[in-house]
């Protein structure tokens, strides 16, 4: 064998152990922010409601955004595998109410508690953090993207 095909190699193995490490880590956990450009702004303290439910564009952002920030934990195409809890759990139940005053208000509900923890996250009671908050890199305008796709899944997946 050639010194340089050696080290290649070696190179090579580093990669993958480094790599490994990195999704045993539950892969990538470094927020990302998301391009919110096209959306209707969100006036700051304008309440807890999702403005943009069923919005077709913030669906397609929020997907992007959930793959790059959350699939890693809450599971590809928000499909839990375990690690973390079920978001399509959520709001699960107000989909299926028969009156539409009693769905909102379930709705409201579920947006209000969706995104309290992703921007302050959850502790566990020795306070280590189990669900990472992202208000440094999240806009009101992301968290509502991310909750449309959550809430787009919910509804494709129980129809
Ligand atoms: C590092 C792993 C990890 C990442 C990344 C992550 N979460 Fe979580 N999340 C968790 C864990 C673990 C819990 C459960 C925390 C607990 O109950 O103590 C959780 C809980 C939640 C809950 C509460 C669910 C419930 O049933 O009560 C919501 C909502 C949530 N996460 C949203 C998100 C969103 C949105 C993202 C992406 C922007 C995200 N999470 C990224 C690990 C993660």
């Amino acid at each position: 064998m050639k010194p340089g095909t050696r080290w290649q190699t070696l190179g090579c193995g580093l990669f993958i152990v480094l790599f490994s490490l990195k999704a045993l880590a539950h892969g990538d956990v470094t927020p990302h922010p998301l391009d919110t450009t096209g959306l209707q702004p969100v006036a700051p303290g304008s309440g807890y409601v999702n403005p943009y439910r069923g919005n077709t564009k913030a669906i397609a952002i929020g997907s992007d955004g959930y793959l790059h920030n959350c699939a890693g934990c809450h599971g590809l195409n928000a499909i839990s595998g375990g690690v973390a809890p079920d978001l399509l759990a959520v709001a699960k139940d107000c989909f299926g109410m028969k009156a539409k005053d009693q769905q909102e208000s379930c709705l409201k509900d579920t947006d209000e508690y969706f995104r309290d923890i992703t921007l302050n996250g959850k502790k566990t009671g020795e306070g280590r953090y189990t669900m990472p908050g992202y208000r440094s890199v999240f806009t009101e305008e992301a968290v509502w993207a991310i909750k449309s796709y959550i809430d787009a899944r919910t509804v494709e997946m129980n129809r």
